[in-house]
């Protein structure tokens, strides 16, 4: 890997969290009742759930307390709040910023290079059988970077040098969203790729960056990041795509919801298109919409 220089880190100090380490993903132990900082009831558990459930489609059940009491216990202490009930009440007296940071404290990131490996020989295959493009491809719930990036190292392996591969990245957590943009991760989080890719795709930080590594340039300039929220119907899309990665999102919504989206991306992806899935993602119900191809790949009917 060749070294290269980032500006120093601003704010906390730490440019860049692995996934596991986002404190949306932070699973807290359960305070108990007389442990916790803040006072919790059964109604705000069920109005926080009712209030992700309509912004982010999120299915939250019972056994979820410990893991959303912790996480926006940290949303009441940034916003000076003594209780859940008056931040809840605030947070929904208006639709200012906090929606999204709400939304943010609620999401899980996990994720990381190459996750379920097997997804990424279709795709090769796919991209080889027109080596010259154009290729357009859709990566949704894309949290901090690591599954469009590795869809994009895929596509440069791939194709031949001057080919048209445009990747579209996105998510609706915003936080995330800056990481992945940004494209700089921990050496640690790299262990799984190999040397070849390491030094083909990553630049090592020095100095206050060491133990830091940055994508290229060439890796970053083919994806567009962009907000979307698979729930709502306003996807900016005009163009099918030939491919679309939806993985480990679904698993969050409920089969009503899930079937809305299916519907919509069955409308985005172009005849024949690959829809990839999660491990524990299986959407056989929709075979009007999808055919199975593959271990968790379905075809665009
Ligand atoms: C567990 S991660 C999956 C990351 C990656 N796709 C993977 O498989 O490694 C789930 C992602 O879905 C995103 N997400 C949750 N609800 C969403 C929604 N309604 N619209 C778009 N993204 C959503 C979360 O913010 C999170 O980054």
């Amino acid at each position: 890997m060749h070294a290269y220089t980032l500006p120093r880190p601003v704010g906390r100090g730490v440019p860049v969290r692995a996934a596991e380490a986002q404190p949306a993903s932070g699973m807290a132990a359960d305070a108990g009742d007389e442990g916790r900082e803040f006072a919790w009831t059964q109604a705000d558990f069920s109005r926080v759930r009712s209030l992700i459930y309509q912004r982010a489609g999120i299915s939250l059940h019972e056994g979820k307390h410990a893991m959303v009491y912790s996480r926006l216990s940290r949303r009441l202490r940034e916003t000076g709040h003594s209780s859940f009930h008056g931040y809840l009440g605030w947070l929904e007296s208006g639709d200012g910023p906090e929606w999204q940071e709400f939304v943010n404290a609620l999401t899980t990131n996990l994720t990381a290079f190459f996750r379920e490996q097997h997804h990424f020989e279709v795709l090769s295959a796919l991209l080889r059988t027109r080596p010259a493009g154009p290729w357009s491809v859709w990566c949704n719930a894309a949290s901090t970077g690591e599954e469009p990036y590795s869809i994009v190292m895929t596509a440069l392996e791939s194709l031949s040098p001057q080919s048209q591969f445009k990747l579209t990245a996105s998510d609706i957590d915003s936080r995330v969203l800056a990481t992945a943009a940004r494209g700089v991760y921990r050496l640690d989080g790299l262990k799984g790729l190999s040397q070849d890719r390491l030094q083909r795709f990553f630049m090592r930080g020095k100095g206050v960056n060491a133990g830091l590594a940055r994508v290229r340039p060439e890796l970053r300039r083919a994806i567009e990041f962009l907000s979307v929220n698979l729930v709502r119907d306003d996807w900016p899309f005009r163009e099918p795509f030939d491919a679309v990665f939806c993985r480990n999102v679904m698993i969050y919504f409920d089969a009503p919801t899930q079937r809305r989206v299916l519907e919509r991306m069955h409308r985005v992806l172009k005849p024949g298109g690959l829809l990839f899935v999660g491990h524990a993602e299986n959407f056989s119900d929709a075979r009007d919409l999808f055919a199975l191809r593959g271990k968790t790949v379905y075809e665009r009917l």
